[in-house]
């Protein structure tokens, strides 16, 4: 396994600190290559046959084994190890980012101040955070993305960057920006004489995926927003502290205030499965508002879409995140035609297709190939 890197930005674990997380990490890699392989176990051998022998047929969507599974003995102990290591996980990073935290705020503070930057920060104090947003702490991190509780709080951004590391035991690399990779990848190897000139990555959290555009499209001015303050500051100091130009802001991809077609290519990572049934369509719309003509959007989720998971076995994972990782939307998502809602948003029929695509940067490190889902359009 790769290590994440150290950047100026990032907690730093002292020595105990790193052993606590590295047995978190190893923990969560023992639970799912010999623990998790035996509910299919209990579903094959225990879950369907009884759905059979009651119903004279198989069973046709989650819902329908999701109580069954939940009453059986082994998915009850899978069920509780994966809660608790996704606890031990938030815990045992919160205790580095506590302890560096004075040190961290101070040095964000310091950077957003600086006559030389390199990009810019914007936050609004009047901007409404959405229910889905303030209601949950999604994944069960405590206080959520949105948390603020001063001018110049990076609690929450900080926290994530360090603990996500851990959340995908490595596999986005060791800066977590597989995702963005793998989507700057996919839209350089498709469309090569595509050059967007001002590029925009909708709920970006800790600007991870977000600096790989800089990479990728050295020419572009790149932009980044997400709902959480905190997620925003710490976002701009991480990107500076890594010598990238990036634009934050704080504002809803709901609803943004830049120009209508202010941006030739629009992405983001795996937010729409944390938004609502009615910000998917309002987010698709302000996608398409932005958009210059000849413009593209590139979302990017899990590759989760029930679709192409018609097995409700295998979609009965998305009712666990819902149900024991506050990700209440998870299942609805997934289940969503993603090209339809895009074509009721404003984008021309036949103009936008889902595709897959996997890990850009780094495929050569050993790390585990993620094939993640893209939803692909062209204004
Ligand atoms: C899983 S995180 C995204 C991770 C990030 N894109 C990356 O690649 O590392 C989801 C993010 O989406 C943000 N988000 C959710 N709804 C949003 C909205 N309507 N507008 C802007 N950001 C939103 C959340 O605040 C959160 O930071």
């Amino acid at each position: 396994m790769s290590s994440q890197l150290q950047h100026p930005m990032l907690p730093s674990a002292s020595h105990d600190e790193d052993a606590r997380q590295s047995f978190v990490r190893s923990f969560k890699i023992h639970l799912f290559g010999e623990i998790t392989p035996g509910n299919r176990q209990v579903y094959d051998g225990e879950v369907k046959p009884k759905y059979k022998r009651e119903h004279n047929r198989e069973p046709e969507t989650r819902r329908e084994i999701w109580k069954e599974m939940l009453q059986n003995p082994y998915y009850q102990m899978y069920s509780s190890l994966k809660r608790t290591q996704q606890e031990l996980m938030w815990d045992s990073s919160g205790t580095t980012t506590r302890r560096t935290y004075d040190g961290l705020r101070k040095k964000a503070s310091k950077i957003r101040s600086a006559k030389k930057k390199l990009g810019s920060v914007r936050t609004d104090p009047n901007l409404e955070i959405p229910r889905y947003n303030a209601l949950v702490d999604i994944h069960i991190m405590p206080g959520g993305y949105h948390t603020d509780d001063a001018h110049d709080d990076i609690f929450a951004g900080a926290w994530y960057d360090h603990a996500v590391y851990s959340y995908a035991t490595g596999a986005l690399g060791p800066k977590n920006d597989d995702m963005g990779h793998t989507v700057a990848k996919y839209v350089k190897d498709n469309y090569p004489d595509f050059k967007p000139k001002r590029i925009l990555d909708m709920g970006c959290a800790a600007g991870q995926s977000t600096l790989a555009y800089c990479e990728a499209f050295p020419d572009a001015e790149v932009y980044a927003i997400d709902l959480g303050a905190p997620m925003i500051r710490y976002a701009h100091a991480r990107a500076e502290g890594l010598g990238e130009s990036v634009h934050f802001s704080q504002q809803s991809a709901e609803h943004t205030d830049f120009s209508d077609g202010y941006f030739d290519l629009i992405v983001s990572h795996i937010m729409f499965h944390e938004t609502s049934n009615k910000a998917v369509p309002n987010i698709l719309r302000e996608t398409h508002r932005l958009l210059s003509k000849g413009g593209r959007m590139v979302h990017s989720e899990v590759p989760a879409f029930f679709k192409y998971n018609t097995d409700p076995f295998n979609q009965i994972g998305l009712e666990w995140e819902a149900h024991f990782n506050a990700e209440p939307f998870m299942p609805t998502l997934y289940a969503m035609d993603m090209v339809e809602k895009s074509e009721a948003a404003g984008f021309k029929k036949g103009s936008v297709k889902d595709t897959f695509a996997s890990s850009g940067k780094n495929e050569d490190s050993g790390q585990i190939t993620i094939n993640w889902y893209l939803l692909d359009g062209e204004k």
